[in-house]
């Protein structure tokens, strides 16, 4: 089924207008101006507004309410079969009307959307790196944000018909890994490491650390074993790929737990080593590595940043240098249309210089992307850690998440048992605090806050499961729905079919900002306007059966939309809450 979504309708009739306009100045630059077509709530703006002028306007040197004049007179001669009128605003903006019987004709849609009808036409390939860990090493809480927003990520990227490589690159490489090794060959048991890898890891490195204290052997010895495993030595990279499949036992533990999709792609740093020789004969013949006190760098002022350094003194490699050596793999292995790269904020640099450096080695511009997000503060604001001080783990996070959310089950559902409400507690711990994670804008830092995470009245998930649980049983109860007549259907009801069509433009804006929060916006807005319609209208009861069929295919389109945006998400539906 082929369906033009009212956003796609008017882009429809701006590129229509923009082609006679080219036709008629005969000027075809005018044909690559870009615009936008943004849904509008309410009715001030219009129900759909376009930015098209303010283009139009700088190729034809002309004032942008002029061009806005000339595009709405050529649209206006062309159509009047759906469309109101439109109005000029701010400027220039472009605002379009819809006859309110638009949205009735819509309705026998409504039930049968499905992500067919969102897909994009370009479906290119993309990588989308997140999550990963440093292997050895407890997830934390910055690890949360980045997993749940990677993931919500390349569910949307899949959704809209993207070919999706989901990639987990591992942090296993540095000279702490040195020191594992010589804790694990003097104290390590493999039993007690294969039982609970990444707490015992993280053990036998503490001790490393305390018997430092008095004996400063140890130093050395951690060095030593470092350079064997930069040298190749065998029993040393064995350990390593060792404790890298370990640590990946409890990462896998957790991301079932997220309910976080399996990843195409887990490769550890340590994995581009071989490479590095071959990058840096590269780097040298495409004139681009500086001697600078016996270091290799790579000069990038012409980008006006600070040089990257490649290999330090000793000859030993960097982050950097393992950053551009799988940059290089992952084109040349996948050839991407993009990579994002799901990194915390504080990597910015680090992410301008590989971009740099990629484009000095002429890997296609603009490849890569650095996705960046904020911090997750404690309830206090401030840097969220343990009463010890430490830096709070993913796990500690979850279980608070659990424990709060099996608080308010106990006490709202004691009708249910214990296995009953252990499950949903726990259904909806996970799906609150994901929901909570991709909210807000990715730059926005997070306060946690367990009542706001479990509200039920606020922008949360338990708030999205309830409404939908309410309208699916409505849909179970009703049966079989009739042929309905939209034209039965009051100015309440065509704006929620007018929501429920602006799905893609949530979905565009997520694209665009590749952060979640525009469609957690518009599921909260769906479900508000849906329940406010639920609570106001006898629906199950109408003595009208035509009028009572189109709610109820409203009802339906409105499931299935909460059901494809959770889907992206990465919450659960939940229809018996
Ligand atoms: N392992 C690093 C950390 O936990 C993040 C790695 C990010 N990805 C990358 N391609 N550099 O901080």
């Amino acid at each position: 089924m082929k369906v033009v979504f009212p956003r796609q309708y008017v882009s429809g009739l701006i590129s229509g207008a923009i082609q006679a306009l080219a036709h008629q100045t005969k000027d075809p630059s005018l044909l690559r101006v870009v615009f936008d077509v943004d849904y509008k709530e309410g009715d001030k703006f219009g129900d759909y507004a376009s930015n098209a002028a303010f283009g139009v306007a700088k190729i034809m040197e002309i004032p942008p309410l002029q061009a806005a004049e000339k595009l709405k007179a050529i649209i206006e001669a062309e159509i009047a079969e759906n469309i109101e009128r439109i109005e000029i605003a701010g400027g220039g903006f472009l605002n379009f009307f819809f006859r309110k019987d638009y949205f009735a004709k819509n309705l026998d849609l409504l039930s049968k959307l499905s992500p067919k009808n969102y897909a994009d036409p370009e479906r290119k390939k993309i990588i989308i790196e997140y999550s990963s860990p440093n292997v050895a090493k407890p997830m934390h809480i910055g690890h949360l944000r980045n997993t749940v927003l990677g993931n919500a990520l390349a569910n949307l990227y899949k959704f809209i018909g993207y070919k999706v490589v989901r990639w987990n690159h591992l942090g296993d490489w540095g000279t702490q890994f040195g020191k594992l090794i010589v804790a694990y060959k003097k104290w390590g048991h493999k039993e007690k490491v294969e039982k609970n890898p990444i707490e015992e890891l993280l053990n036998l490195y503490v001790r490393f650390h305390k018997e430092l204290e008095h004996n400063s052997n140890l130093e050395k010895e951690g060095q030593e074993e470092f350079k064997k495993l930069e040298n190749g030595d065998k029993e040393n990279k064995n350990l390593l790929a060792w404790f890298l499949k370990e640590s990946l036992k409890e990462f896998n533990r957790l991301y079932k737990l997220l309910g976080i999709k399996k990843f195409d792609k887990e490769i550890g740093e340590s994995y581009y080593s071989p490479l590095i020789p071959k990058l840096i004969e590269e780097l040298d013949k495409n004139k681009l590595l500086e001697k600078s006190e016996g270091a290799l760098i790579v000069r990038l002022d012409a980008f006006k940043l600070p040089p990257a350094l490649i290999q330090k003194t000793d000859g030993s490699t960097l982050y950097m240098t393992r950053e551009v050596a799988s940059l290089k793999y992952r084109v040349k292995k996948l050839n991407p249309s993009k990579i994002l790269y799901v990194v915390g904020n504080e990597q910015s640099l680090h992410f301008e210089q590989l971009f740099a450096i990629a484009r000095l080695l002429g890997i296609k511009p603009d490849i890569g992307e650095h996705i960046k997000y904020e911090l997750v503060l404690g309830p206090d604001g401030k840097k969220f850690s343990t009463r010890e001080g430490n830096i709070i783990t993913a796990q500690e996070i979850i279980s608070q998440a659990i424990e709060e959310s099996q608080k308010i089950v106990e006490e709202k559902r004691k009708d249910l048992s214990t296995k009953e409400k252990n499950e949903i507690a726990r259904e909806i711990g996970i799906n609150s605090l994901k929901y909570y994670m991709l909210k807000d804008g990715r730059m926005t830092p997070i306060v946690f806050n367990a009542q706001a995470m479990l509200s039920l009245n606020g922008n949360s998930a338990p708030y999205l499961n309830y409404a939908y649980a309410r309208f699916s049983s409505i849909l179970s109860k009703a049966g079989r729905i009739g042929k309905g007549d939209a034209y039965s259907l009051e100015n309440q009801e065509l704006n929620l079919i007018k929501k429920v069509l602006a799905f893609d433009d949530a979905l565009i804006k997520s694209k665009q900002n590749s952060s979640l929060h525009s469609l957690a916006d518009y599921l909260f807005e769906l479900a508000t306007q849906a329940n406010r319609f639920y609570e106001s209208t006898p629906i199950l009861t109408d003595a009208m059966e035509k009028r009572k069929d189109s709610r109820l295919q409203l009802i339906k389109g409105i499931c299935r939309i909460m059901e494809m945006g959770f889907e992206i998400m990465g919450i659960q539906t939940l229809p018996k809450i």
